[in-house]
C-alpha cells in the first residue's frame, strides 16, 4: 500500500487530538510529524497535549514540535470555554515521558517540505500562524507540499462570531497569506464541518474500545456539553478524513480572500464561487455516512491494536 505522509499543524483541542487518533488509526497515511500552535488552548499546553497524544496513540518517533504562542499582530484569543482549561475536556491521558523535538514549527514545516518536495500533505487543523510563517521563511513550500488542506473558514457563517471561524479569527493575517501564497488551499470549513457530530449512536460506539475510549469519550462528552443541538462536531477531523479519501467531499473552485480589517467581520473567508482566478477548492458538502464508516472503523481497529 502507498501510504500517503501528511503534516498535522494543530492546537490540541479536543477535534485536534481525535483528528490525530484518526490518522494514528489509518495505515493508508504516514505521520511524518506534528506541530503545534496557540489556538484552543496556549501553546505550552496544546505542545504538551500533543506529546501526550504521542505516547497514548503508540506514534513512536513522530516529530512534535512547537511553533507560535500568539497571532502574527493580534492578541492571542482561545477557546477554553469549549475545550477545558486542559484542551483535551475532561480526558487524562499518562504525562508524557519524552520532550518535544528542538527547533520551531515554522522551520519544521520548511524542512520536511523540502526534503520530500511533491509527497507530503499538510493538514493544518488550528490557527494558521505556523504555516504563514512558514511560507514567509521559504515561499517555495507552496510548491513542495503535495497539498495544503485546512480545517477553517466558511462560505456561510462563523462560530466563534457570527461572520469567523475560530482558526481564522485567531490570526486573520495569517489566513491571509497562506490564502494568498500561490497554492491551491483546500479549505474544509464550517459548511461540512457542522455535519460530522458525535450523536449519542455514535458516542456510544466510541465506548467499546478498550484504553482508545478514555480519550474519545470524555473528549466528546465535555466537548457536547458546550455543543449546539445534535452533538459536538469533529471539525478537525473532516480534515484528516478528506485527505483519506478526498470524494468524501465536494469541492468547488473558489476565489477567497479573508477579511482582516473590519471591526465585525474580521477573519471572515469571502468565498467567490464564481471567481475566474480561484485560489481555493472549497468543501461545500460530505457524505456524512460515510464519515462515520471511515472514522468509526478506524478507531475500531486502533482500539484492538491498543487494548
Ligand atoms: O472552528 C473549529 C476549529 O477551531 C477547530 O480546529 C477547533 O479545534 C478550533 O481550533
Ligand atoms: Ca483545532
Amino acid at each position: 500500500m502507498t501510504r500517503t505522509p501528511v503534516l498535522i499543524d494543530c492546537d490540541p483541542g479536543i477535534d485536534d487530538a481525535l483528528a490525530i487518533a484518526l490518522a494514528a488509526a489509518s495505515p493508508e497515511l504516514e505521520l511524518a510529524g506534528i506541530t503545534t500552535v496557540a489556538g484552543n488552548v496556549g501553546l505550552a499546553q496544546t505542545t504538551a497535549n500533543a506529546l501526550a497524544l504521542r505516547e497514548f496513540l503508540d506514534l513512536g518517533d513522530v516529530p512534535v514540535v512547537p511553533g507560535c504562542g500568539r497571532p502574527l499582530l493580534r492578541d492571542r484569543i482561545h477557546a477554553v470555554r469549549v475545550h477545558g482549561a486542559s484542551g483535551l475536556g475532561d480526558a487524562v491521558l499518562p504525562a508524557p515521558l519524552r520532550a518535544a523535538t528542538e527547533g520551531h514549527a515554522a522551520e519544521f514545516i520548511v524542512s520536511t517540505l523540502r526534503e520530500r518536495p511533491g509527497e507530503i500533505v499538510l493538514v493544518a487543523v488550528g490557527p494558521l500562524t505556523n504555516v504563514a510563517l512558514a511560507v514567509r521563511l521559504e515561499p517555495r513550500i507552496v510548491e513542495w507540499a503535495r497539498q495544503l488542506v485546512i480545517m477553517g473558514g466558511s462560505s456561510t457563517r462563523g462560530n466563534h462570531n457570527p461572520a469567523a471561524e475560530f482558526n481564522i479569527l485567531t490570526d486573520p493575517e495569517a489566513a491571509a497569506i497562506v490564502f494568498t501564497a500561490g497554492w491551491t488551499v483546500r479549505m474544509v470549513g464550517l459548511d461540512v464541518t457542522l455535519t460530522a457530530r458525535v450523536t449519542p449512536q455514535v458516542l456510544d460506539r466510541m465506548r467499546v474500545l478498550g484504553r482508545l475510549s478514555d480519550l474519545l469519550v470524555p473528549c466528546c462528552e465535555y466537548y457536547g456539553a458546550v455543543a449546539a443541538e445534535g452533538g459536538p462536531a469533529l471539525h478537525d477531523t473532516c480534515a484528516v478524513a478528506s485527505v483519506l479519501e478526498p470524494s468524501l467531499l465536494t469541492w468547488e473552485p473558489a476565489r477567497v480572500e479573508v477579511e482582516t480589517f473590519g471591526r465585525y467581520t474580521a477573519g471572515m473567508t469571502v468565498t467567490d464561487f464564481r471567481a475566474p482566478r480561484p485560489n481555493a477548492e472549497v468543501a461545500t458538502s460530505m457524505d456524512v455516512r460515510r464519515f462515520w464508516e471511515i472514522v468509526l472503523g478506524a478507531y475500531s481497529r486502533l482500539g484492538s491494536r491498543l487494548g
